[in-house]
C-alpha cells in the first residue's frame, strides 16, 4: 500500500510517500524557519501563507523523487491536527482535492501519531505495547500506545512544551531560532563548567514542568552569572534528566516492551543518548531528519488508520486534537 502524506500543521510545508507504513521512498521538508527566524517565533499568518506557496512544488518533487504517478498512490494522507488552524487548512484542502481528483481515499491523521510512527520507518519496528515520549514545539506527553490507534496518556506538560522551553531559553540566551539546535550547539562548546538548574519532579507524577526552568534561565542571563553557553548546558541537562527518569519509570511501570522517542526534540543527541542508557526496555528513535515535522511519518502513520475508514470530504481540520 502506497501512500502520500501531506504535513502543514506549523512552520513545515512537508510531503513524503512511504510504502506498507516502513518503507520510505521519498520525504520532502521545505521548511520555514529563516522566515520565521526574524520574528523570532512562528508568526501563523506567515506560516499559513508560506504553505499555500510551497505546498505544490513540494507535492510535485515528491512525485518526481519518490519516482510515482499518482495512479500508483493506494492513499493521500494528511495530518488534520493537532497544530496552527490556518496551516492546516492548506495541507487538508489541498489533500481533499487531490483524493478527489486522484479518486484515492482520504486519511486524517493525529500529527502526534505521525510523531510516534516515525518509529516504524526503521528496519525493525518496535514492539507493543510501548510508552511513548512526545516531545516537540507544542506538546510534551508520556503516551502508553497498548496497540496501533489505542492510546492512554501517562503525563503532559503542565504549562511549556519541552521544545518550547528550549526555544525560550534560546531567545534569552541571544542564541536564535530554532532553540534545539542551537542550545545543542551551544552546550556543546561550554566546557564542564554548567551552573545546576532546578528540576521540577512533581513527586511521583508522570506530569512535566517547564516555566520554573524556563525562569531560572532568564534570571541567571539576566545577573550575567554564567556564560550563555554554560547556561545553555545547565538548561539542557535538567529538561533532559526530567524526560529521562519520567519516561523511564512509566516505561517500567506498566511492562512496555519498548519505549519511542518523538517529536522535533528528540533530535536532540543528549536525550537520546540518555534515554538510551536509562530505558529499562530496547529504545527507538528515529533518524533525526524524521524527529521533525515531515510528511512521511504521516504516510506511516496513516497505513495503520487505513483500515478505521477514509474521510469525507466534509472533514474539518482539529487544531487542538488529543490523542488520548
Ligand atoms: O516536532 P517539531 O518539528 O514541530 C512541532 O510539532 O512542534 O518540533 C519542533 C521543536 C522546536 O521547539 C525545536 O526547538 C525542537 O523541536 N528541536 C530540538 C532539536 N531540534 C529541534 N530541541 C532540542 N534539541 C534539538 N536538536
Ligand atoms: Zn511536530
Amino acid at each position: 500500500m502506497l501512500v502520500l502524506g501531506i504535513e502543514t500543521s506549523c512552520d513545515e510545508t512537508a510531503v513524503g510517500i512511504v510504502a506498507d507504513g516502513r518503507r520510505l521512498l521519498t520525504n520532502i521538508v521545505a521548511s520555514q524557519a529563516a522566515v520565521h527566524a526574524q520574528y523570532g517565533g512562528v508568526v501563523p499568518e506567515v506560516a499559513s501563507r508560506q504553505h499555500i506557496e510551497a505546498i505544490l512544488p513540494v507535492i510535485r518533487a515528491a512525485l518526481a523523487e519518490g519516482r510515482c504517478t499518482p495512479s500508483d498512490l493506494d492513499a493521500v494522507a494528511v495530518t488534520a491536527g493537532p497544530g496552527l488552524a490556518g496551516a492546516l487548512l492548506v495541507g487538508l484542502n489541498t489533500a481533499k482535492a487531490l483524493a478527489f481528483a486522484w479518486s484515492k481515499p482520504l486519511i486524517a491523521v493525529n500529527h502526534l501519531e505521525g510523531h510516534v510512527y516515525a518509529n516504524w520507518l526503521s528496519e525493525t519496528p518496535p514492539p507493543l505495547p510501548a510508552v511513548a515520549l512526545i516531545v516537540s514545539g507544542g506538546h510534551s506527553e508520556i503516551i502508553l500506545a497498548e496497540d496501533h490507534g489505542r492510546y492512554r496518556l501517562l503525563g503532559r506538560t503542565r504549562d511549556d512544551a519541552a521544545g518550547e522551553a528550549f526555544d525560550k531559553a534560546a531567545r534569552v540566551l541571544g542564541l536564535g531560532f530554532p532553540g534545539g539546535p542551537a542550545i545543542e550547539r551551544a552546550a556543546r562548546d561550554a566546557g564542564p563548567k554548567a551552573p545546576r538548574l532546578p528540576r521540577a519532579w512533581l513527586g511521583k507524577s508522570n506530569d512535566f514542568s517547564f516555566s520554573g526552568l524556563k525562569s531560572a534561565v532568564m534570571r541567571l542571563a539576566q545577573e550575567g552569572a554564567a556564560p550563555a553557553a554554560a547556561i545553555a548546558a545547565g538548561f539542557q541537562t535538567a529538561v533532559v534528566d526530567v524526560l529521562t527518569a519520567k519516561t523511564a519509570r512509566a516505561a517500567a511501570a506498566v511492562g512496555a516492551r519498548s519505549v519511542l522517542l518523538s517529536g522535533g526534540v528528540a533530535a536532540n543527541g543528549p536525550l537520546r543518548a540518555a534515554l538510551a542508557e536509562r530505558s529499562p526496555v530496547p529504545l527507538w528513535a528515529p533518524p533525526l531528519d524524521l524527529c521533525t515535522d515531515n510528511g512521511a511519518m504521516i504516510a506511516a502513520a496513516a497505513f495503520y488508520r487505513a483500515e478505521s475508514g477514509a474521510a469525507g470530504l466534509d472533514l474539518d481540520v482539529r487544531a487542538s486534537w488529543s490523542l488520548a
